[in-house]
């Protein structure tokens, strides 16, 4: 029988774990899913009129590989709001989702063969979307110290081989809620220049931040002489998963590549989505603070119960909306979470999905209502006691 899989760079991925077992129980209403990665609510009603007013109205032509001039002028003004920037339209290119601006960054600067080094452990897609271009990923782990998650710059400066593409850093962190500080970020940029590395950020979690109003970021750090990508979404800051928006930040230089490499990917973005996106970025400030603390108190709800559990090991998430954990005498995560699907009715995600280093670790997302965590945790303290 002839077997058609594809090419061999593309056949060595590894399938999601998170997926995989999710697949068997996903729908069943006796499983308290906390497996995938997502705010629990729809968007708010205000961002879902604009897109149906902008249907109404009839938009729905093509549209500019680099999205419509009003919402990249929208996204400029956005960031230079929080971080006191001064980006343009120009430094702005926007995209059907993170995912597809991580892609699209990547096959802007990457070649086959060249080394991406990224912390780890990390959201797969990550490093497959490098992989996908034939890229030698190589991780540096990140590691629980004093109750926190940490990153050791030494060690990730000397893990970047003379052939390395790009460092790519996801800061906040899916899934350990671990987070760059502004000095550690200033010390990475450095180190770009100096060695003439891109650097790739992966900063979707910016607004899900427990400390301040967002996370340190890259923007304020980099100028237009610098090689960098920041990446960001609208699905995690205003609940919009589904809609598909993201957009780069990136070079004023770097734009016409960009606009080239979006037209041959994905052309152009639905014009009531994009909208959407500009009503979020204008109106939306009361929904990411009301969304921020309810996010707040269930990782606060999580941390004391795991307080009581001698054999959890729950190093606090600064950002982010996950509880990455590790259990005593677990050391293989897979099996450990189908036992938690089996037992307790519970839908976490094994840590070995995000890596080696994520191995012997589980990730609850507990972007949710606290009774429903609460009936989660109930049900899982057998097992983690
Ligand atoms: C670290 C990280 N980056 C990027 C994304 C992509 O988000 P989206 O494609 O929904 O914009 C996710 C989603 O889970 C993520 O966790």
């Amino acid at each position: 029988m002839t077997i058609h899989a594809g090419r061999p760079t593309v056949r060595a991925l590894q399938p999601s774990l998170i997926r995989k077992l999710a697949n068997a129980a996903m729908g069943r209403a006796d499983v308290i899913p906390l497996w995938f990665g997502e705010p629990d609510k729809p968007t708010p009603e205000f961002i879902r009129q604009a897109a149906k007013d902008a249907i109404d109205e009839g938009q729905t032509f093509y549209q500019p590989n680099l999205g419509i001039i009003e919402l990249r002028a929208a996204l400029a003004e956005y960031t230079n709001g929080l971080y006191g920037t001064s980006f343009s339209e120009d430094n702005i290119g926007v995209t059907p989702s993170g995912m597809s601006a991580l892609a699209v960054a990547l096959q802007c600067i990457v070649a086959d063969g060249a080394a991406v080094v990224l912390p780890s452990p990390v959201w797969p897609n990550l490093p497959a979307a490098a992989e996908i271009l034939g890229a030698e990923i190589l991780r540096v782990s990140l590691r629980p110290s004093d109750g926190l998650w940490t990153l050791d710059l030494d060690e990730l400066f000397a893990a970047c081989p003379p052939h390395t593409g790009a460092l790519l850093v996801n800061s906040p962190n899916n899934p350990t809620g671990w987070m760059l500080e502004d000095g550690e970020q200033q010390q990475i940029i450095d180190f770009c220049r100096e060695r003439d590395i891109w650097l790739i950020a992966d900063e979707v979690y910016n607004r899900i931040v427990y400390d301040c109003d967002c996370a340190p970021s890259f923007a304020d750090k980099v100028t237009d002489a610098d090689k960098y990508l920041i990446v960001n979404s609208f699905s995690k800051s205003w609940a919009m998963t589904g809609w598909r928006l993201g957009w780069l930040t990136a070079p004023a230089s770097l734009i016409d590549t960009l606009a080239a490499v979006s037209e041959f990917n994905f052309s152009c973005i639905f014009a009531p989505t994009q909208i959407a996106g500009i009503t979020a970025l204008q109106d939306g400030e009361a929904f990411v603070s009301a969304a921020r603390a309810r996010y707040r108190a269930a990782r606060d709800l999580i941390m004391s119960e795991f307080a009581e559990l001698p054999r959890v090991c729950f190093p606090l998430p600064r950002a982010a909306f996950y509880a990455f954990f590790a259990v005593d005498g677990v050391a293989d995560s897979y099996s450990f979470a189908e036992k938690v699907l089996a037992e307790c009715g519970v839908g976490l995600a094994p840590g070995a999905a995000f890596g080696p280093q994520g191995e012997g670790y589980l990730r609850l997302c507990y972007a949710a209502e606290l009774p429903l965590l609460e009936r989660a945790l109930r049900r899982m303290r057998p097992l983690l006691a």
